[in-house]
């Protein structure tokens, strides 16, 4: 009886200092959070030089300035870029955890292998906003503080299309510029590994056909995103194809401006070639005022690196994140976007938000 006694005490106390230590770990944690000053966050990109990348990164800068403003809360960005390299980019991430950071958000160079830099990140458990470039659903859903903001392929491709289908109706020769009652055209691809590319290619062509314009497919080509593959590209097509080509479709506002620089050099005038890109990058929306760009599709840079970086700081700050009810799947954004033409002049500003 006795024995039992000092056993059941020696149980009792324990739970009770047990209690009490994960109550005190509980209360350090919560005012670890409540005292953090600062916080670390790492941006990986796939590539540094790409014109729509290198101007979310400019919009990512300004929102940890203005998150620091407002908060008071210091805020590190290590900024680094893969080149192209998957390998460098795990190398990054690796260089990343151990200094520590709160957050990455990082721009897969493959975004087939995002499972090694998800079991890096699990392994020191530090969340990841992926961005742009979408890992597939599978590795998204291995771990609850994995997250992906981006632009929704199909619907930039149906802006894309509108955009010409309007052309078209209102007046056929503007795209059809020899009036033979087809509308001629070459087609410019992104990457062939990245999601956004074939979706593209495929509802901008699919919305152009439902919306009633004839067409005939010249030629197409994978130019990468890149300006001057793409310039290559349409410089070797305008001697192949001489007069024929009446539109070109490009799965990006870069490509379109090798387009235009290639029609450029072979001195083309009159803009009897129609140029249609997506992104709405500074330099694009200057070759749409110029006339040079018959339209494109902007996506709204500020929200898209709002986004990233409101996930990110709320994460590394121990935070909710899906307070704002924003997020699909509780892991997916899709940034707004909206059509730019020469006539749309300031409205699509409205019309995305
Ligand atoms: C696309 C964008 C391209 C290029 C690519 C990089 O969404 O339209 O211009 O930046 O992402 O992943």
């Amino acid at each position: 009886m006795k024995k039992s006694r000092i056993y059941l005490g020696t149980v009792l106390l324990a739970a009770c200092l047990l209690a009490a230590g994960v109550m005190l770990y509980i209360w350090k944690g919560q005012k670890q959070q409540e005292d953090k000053t600062a916080i670390r966050i790492g941006i990986l990109l796939y590539r540094g030089d790409d014109t729509f990348i290198s101007t979310l990164r400019s919009a990512l800068e300004e929102q940890a300035k203005e998150y620091e403003q407002e908060t008071g809360v210091k805020v590190a960005l290590d900024i680094m870029d893969a080149k192209s390299n998957q390998n460098t980019q795990n190398s990054q991430v690796e260089r990343l955890l151990s200094l520590n950071c709160d957050a990455l958000c990082v721009n897969i160079v493959d975004r087939s292998a995002a499972s090694i830099i998800i079991d890096k990140a699990m392994a020191a458990d530090v969340p990841v906003v992926f961005f742009n470039r979408e890992p597939v659903e599978e590795d998204m859903n291995r771990w609850e503080k994995l997250y992906y903001v981006g632009a929704d392929a199909k619907e930039s491709a149906v802006l894309q299309g509108q955009i010409l289908v309007d052309a078209y109706r209102k007046k056929p020769e503007s795209l059809d510029a020899n009036g033979d009652g087809t509308v001629s055209y070459v087609l410019l691809e992104g990457e062939s590994s990245h999601q956004d590319s074939l979706i593209r290619t495929e509802w901008s062509i699919q919305t152009l056909k439902d919306g009633g314009v004839p067409l005939k497919k010249i030629t197409g080509g994978i130019a990468n995103w890149e300006r001057s593959q793409a310039s290559a590209l349409m410089e070797q097509w305008l001697k192949e194809y001489r007069g024929q080509i009446e539109l070109v479709i490009c799965n990006n506002d870069d490509m379109a401006l090798g387009a235009i620089d290639a029609i450029g050099r072979e001195g083309i005038m009159g803009n009897s070639i129609k140029i249609v890109g997506i992104d709405g990058t500074p330099v694009g929306q200057e070759a749409l005022k110029s006339g040079k760009l018959l339209g494109t599709v902007e996506s709204d840079k500020d929200t898209y690196a709002r986004v990233i970086f409101t996930i990110a700081s709320r994460l590394a700050m121990g935070q909710e994140v899906n307070e704002d009810q924003i997020l699909e799947n509780g892991k997916y954004f899709w940034c707004p976007q909206a059509p730019l033409t020469q006539s749309s002049g300031e409205n699509f500003r409205e019309n995305a938000h």
